[in-house]
């Protein structure tokens, strides 16, 4: 044990973190969460789930999402740039309210509403094609399904917590799906 001590001193664990490079995100993120579209969509969200059991689609979750993405993305080298990750991690969900309210399938809801969100934040026609190419097929990983989407799909049911879920005896994720493990 005291060697174990000894060791993490002298190696790289023992230094300090240092100054945190806050450059590595691109401003536009902090432009969507001030929003006024996406605020008042996720104050829908928010209102429309506040008796939900299950797992719920708030902020939360999207940096849950947004979070297990760039890690996972690190480390397999994939280059995606961290704003066009946090910001389809932030915007996949979004259109939920409207599939409470009316039936529209919420990727879709999510895919209108972000259209508007992404292009008055001023995003580039490539970026906001990659975004909500990755958001209209996050349900299922199937079709037009490319690498950012099917990042999209695999953390939105990692960041899933069921280990420690008081609602998993009704829940309808089949056993085999549930993340009882910690994995990030
Ligand atoms: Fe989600």
């Amino acid at each position: 044990m005291i060697d174990t001590l000894r060791k993490m001193r002298n190696s790289d664990y023992s230094k300090e973190v240092g100054i945190i490079n806050t450059n590595l995100m691109d401003d536009k993120i902090n432009y969507i969460v001030e929003n006024h579209s996406f605020r008042y969509n996720l104050e829908k969200i928010v209102g429309l789930e506040k008796n939900r059991q299950y797992c719920k689609h708030n902020m939360q979750h999207f940096l849950d999402v947004a979070r297990l993405m760039y890690i996972i993305s690190l480390e397999n080298d994939f280059n995606i740039p961290k704003h066009i990750i946090y910001t389809t991690a932030l915007l996949h969900d979004i259109g939920r309210g409207e599939q409470y309210e009316n039936g529209t399938a919420h990727n879709i809801a999510s895919v209108n509403i972000s259209k508007k969100i992404l292009q008055e934040c001023e995003y580039g026609d490539v970026e906001i094609d990659e975004i909500l190419n990755a958001i209209g097929n996050h349900r299922d990983n199937i079709g037009k399904c490319t690498r950012l989407c099917d990042l999209l799909y695999k953390c939105d049911k990692l960041s899933r917590n069921c280990a420690k879920c008081m609602a998993r005896a009704g829940c309808k994720w089949p056993q085999e799906k549930r993340n009882m493990k910690i994995i990030y």
